[in-house]
């Protein structure tokens, strides 16, 4: 486990994912019955963009460093707003945004593989008291979780695609997950470095027989190295959620460098 969100943290792949999240969380908030959030990949829910790690790659510059000011639908505006209050310099990660979004009745797992992430995860969650973190491999202790008594809620899966067998541990556990909880929301993130293996990747999720699968692609003109496309497979999306991320991304895009973005139904609601 080499992996360290921090050197990405506030990515072009970042921001689009967690406009989305955001865009999928207000969605669950239009009714009063309890959701919950389980996030299997969660890294340490907050980043410092001046440390070491951001500094070296200065992948942030490109992502959340071209969009400040920007005005918008509401979704952006509250997602840019979570970020400056995150504190400056520093960018929050998927479990502090969905832990300041959970209403009294909800509920979030962030899961975390790496003890030292986990352990940082742990303390930026401690003042949320529907939060928990948990430490341990976030593919089984997902499958564990569901369904959720709740019913009703969403799955991130936000791995870190270092295993050469990871798209297929990725595939097959949303497999397993959707056979449970076949009416929940699924945010599935993936790199593309090869355009085969993302296609392969949409193709196993698809056999998960999600009723409705929306891909979305963005890519950027990016340095030499460094990852320039990054995919979102979303599951049983809210009604409105592709116009609502058709409109926010026609914001975002063209500030990135080289922007642009595809949105695509695989199944279901063209
Ligand atoms: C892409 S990062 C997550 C970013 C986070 N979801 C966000 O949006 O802020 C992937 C994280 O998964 C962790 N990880 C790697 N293998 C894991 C596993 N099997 N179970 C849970 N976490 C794992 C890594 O340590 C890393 O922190």
């Amino acid at each position: 486990m080499n992996y360290r969100h921090a050197y990405h943290a506030g990515n072009f792949a970042d921001v689009v994912k967690h406009v989305a999240l955001v865009q999928i969380l207000l969605h669950l908030q239009k009714k009063d019955t309890p959701f919950a959030v389980i996030d299997s990949h969660a890294g340490r829910g907050l980043y410092d963009l001046s440390s070491d790690e951001a500094q070296r790659t200065g992948e942030a510059e490109n992502g959340i460093g071209k969009l400040h000011g920007l005005k918008g639908p509401e979704v952006l505006e509250r997602y840019l707003s979570m970020v400056e209050e995150s504190g400056p310099g520093t960018y929050p990660g998927s479990p502090l945004i969905a832990a300041k979004m959970l209403r009294p009745q909800d509920r979030l797992t962030a899961i975390e593989k790496h003890p030292e992430e986990a352990a940082l995860l742990k303390e930026i969650l401690s003042p949320f008291r529907k939060a928990r973190a948990e430490e341990g491999d976030g593919y089984a202790r997902l499958i564990a979780q569901l369904p959720p008594p709740e019913r009703r809620g969403l799955v991130l899966i936000d791995p870190p695609f270092e295993a050469p067998d990871e798209f297929e541990t990725a595939g097959e556990t949303v497999r397993g997950a959707v056979r449970r909880f076949a009416t929940g929301i699924y945010l599935i993130w993936y790199p593309v470095k090869s355009a085969a293996a993302a296609r392969a990747f949409c193709g196993e999720v698809l056999t998960s027989g999600a009723g409705k699968v929306l891909n979305i692609e963005v890519t950027i003109d990016a340095p030499q190295g460094k990852l320039a496309s990054a995919g979102l497979l979303v599951l049983n999306p809210p009604y409105g959620f592709d116009a609502a991320m058709h409109e926010i991304l026609d914001r975002i895009a063209p500030r990135l460098p080289g922007g642009r973005a595809r949105l695509e139904w695989l199944r279901g609601e063209a």
